[in-house]
């Protein structure tokens, strides 16, 4: 089987209701970036952080996967396929996708602020003030936020380096080290980049664009996946 590594962002969960942030001035749900999503705002104001997460943890929780997550784990009848997502929801999983790896953090996950090894699943949406560890100090969300080292890139990184065809869907790759990954990419491996808004990228042979949403352009690439490489 060809390895199909696929690099997700945002825009592969705009079309179950979950919206994308650069498309919105800078905002994220009308909230400063930098203010919900980085140490320093955790530590000048943590409450304001967890409810942040807390409501998109709410939003989350009845969002369903879309044609383009759908199609992902149809193709790992074909491929073998290794999802490398830069979104913290779990529509990927919901989907059934087997082998998943978050780079940004998982929604549904908490940890400890003393050991961050100490990771929680959580099956409500609220996370509060109070709320701790074994150890006894608080939960934060387990996202990689914004400043913070990304600690599954080295993994991400060596599939990369093995992907026979490298796919990238919704995501506007500005934000690294996960927009780097391309680089990792053998020259030759044909990769493919599904997104209504082109995102400006470098140049590299075997490159496609489609210029669609998630769940119509991955169709394409699909029926084109095997057709030609299966
Ligand atoms: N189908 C596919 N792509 C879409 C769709 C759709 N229906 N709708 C929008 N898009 C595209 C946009 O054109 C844009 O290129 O999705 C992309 C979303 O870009 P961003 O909002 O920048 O999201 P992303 O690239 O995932 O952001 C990377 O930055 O916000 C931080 O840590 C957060 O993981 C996130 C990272």
């Amino acid at each position: 089987m060809k390895k199909l590594v696929v690099l997700t962002g945002a825009g592969i969960s705009a079309e179950s209701g979950l919206k994308t942030f650069r498309e919105s001035d800078g905002l994220w749900e009308g909230h400063d970036v930098m203010k919900v999503a980085s140490p320093i705002g955790w530590a000048k104001n943590p409450e304001l952080v967890l409810d942040f997460y807390n409501q998109r943890r709410k939003q989350g929780l009845n969002a369903k996967p879309n044609d383009g997550h759908l199609i992902l784990k149809e193709l790992e009848s074909y491929f073998d396929v290794v999802i490398v997502t830069q979104n913290v929801d779990n529509l990927h999983e919901k989907a059934g996708s087997s082998n998943v790896i978050h780079l940004h953090g998982q929604l549904f996950q908490s940890r400890s602020t003393k050991d961050p090894s100490l990771i929680y699943e959580m099956e409500d949406w609220q996370l509060n003030l109070g709320d701790t560890c074994e150890l006894g100090s608080q939960l934060r969300p387990n996202i990689v936020w914004f400043g913070e080292a990304v600690p599954m890139m080295e993994v991400a990184m060596m599939h990369a380096q093995q992907a026979d065809i490298f796919l990238v869907v919704g995501t506007s790759l500005q934000v690294y080290p996960a927009a780097g990954l391309i680089d990792f990419v053998s020259l030759n491996a044909p990769k493919y980049i599904v997104d209504p808004n082109k995102p400006e990228t470098g140049i590299y042979p075997n490159l496609r664009f489609v210029v669609d949403k998630a769940s119509t352009g991955m169709r394409k690439i699909q029926e084109e996946l095997l057709r030609e490489f299966n």
